[in-house]
């Protein structure tokens, strides 16, 4: 199964990019996602191609209309009917690995939209947007780069876009522990068994997998409590 994605932007240009390279690269290459663009100004009117106005209400900066981005959107849908369309917003709900897994799974593919200036009309988010979504709390020039990031964390969880299916069940957020926390991920090391007067911890190279096993659990537990305790129960 093929995962259409299609990103929705001012600035197709800066598609594929890292989408491009590397682990993306190979899982477009095996069919597992399609990614493309739809130029939002191509639906613009007037010899200008203006896509945005100034806000009603007064204020800063301009905001993209409603019938541009929703003709952009509806093209997109046609070639993809049953997308969900997820506007990337700062005041979307918090992207994360579980919502990754669920666009994942979600066999009609996605519409990513991508705003820039103020951010876009209202109406056109009630009329053509199933969900919005934000990848941090912070706040980004347009919607591209974040488009990317979730592209990039849905892809890794289709099933075979990584060589080894395991990889994905060992990464920070996939750990849980047997009371249904999840962990961050525990240390990595490999070759030399020395460096710089740090030596790779001993059960590691004991070939014991009971008790690496133990000591990795251990190891991503301390890391969760002291790097982000949110994630621990009772927190
Ligand atoms: C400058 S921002 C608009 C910010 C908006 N005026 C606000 O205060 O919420 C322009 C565009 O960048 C994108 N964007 C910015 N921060 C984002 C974030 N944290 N997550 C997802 N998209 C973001 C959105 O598509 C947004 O329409």
């Amino acid at each position: 199964m093929t995962l259409p994605i299609t990103v929705v932007t001012l600035f197709p240009d800066m598609f594929p990019g890292p989408l491009g390279v590397s682990i993306m690269k190979r899982a477009e290459e095996k069919g597992l996602f399609a990614l493309s663009t739809v130029q939002i100004r191509d639906f613009a009117f007037g010899k200008h191609k203006t896509v945005d106005d100034t806000p009603y209400g007064g204020g800063a900066g301009m905001v993209m209309r409603p019938d541009v981005v929703a003709a952009a959107i509806r093209h997109a849908k046609k070639g993809s009917p049953n997308a969900k369309v997820v506007y990337m917003s700062p005041s979307g709900t918090s992207f994360n690995q579980e919502k990754a897994r669920q666009l994942a799974s979600h066999e009609g593919g996605l519409i990513l939209l991508c705003g820039h200036y103020e951010g876009i009309d209202d109406r056109v988010l009630q009329a053509e947007v199933d969900e919005e979504i934000s990848i941090g709390d912070y706040v980004l020039s347009g919607g591209e780069l974040a488009a990317m990031v979730v592209v990039d964390a849905v892809v890794r969880n289709i099933p075979e876009s990584l060589g080894n299916a395991n990889t994905l069940h060992e990464e920070s957020f996939d750990i849980q522990t047997e009371a249904g926390e999840v962990l961050l991920e525990y240390p990595h090391f490999t070759r030399p068994v020395e460096w710089e007067g740090q030596t790779v911890p001993e059960v590691l190279t004991s070939g014991h997998h009971a008790n690496i096993q133990k000591w990795r659990m251990d190891k991503a537990y301390q890391k969760t409590k002291k790097n982000r305790p949110d994630l621990l129960k009772g927190s």
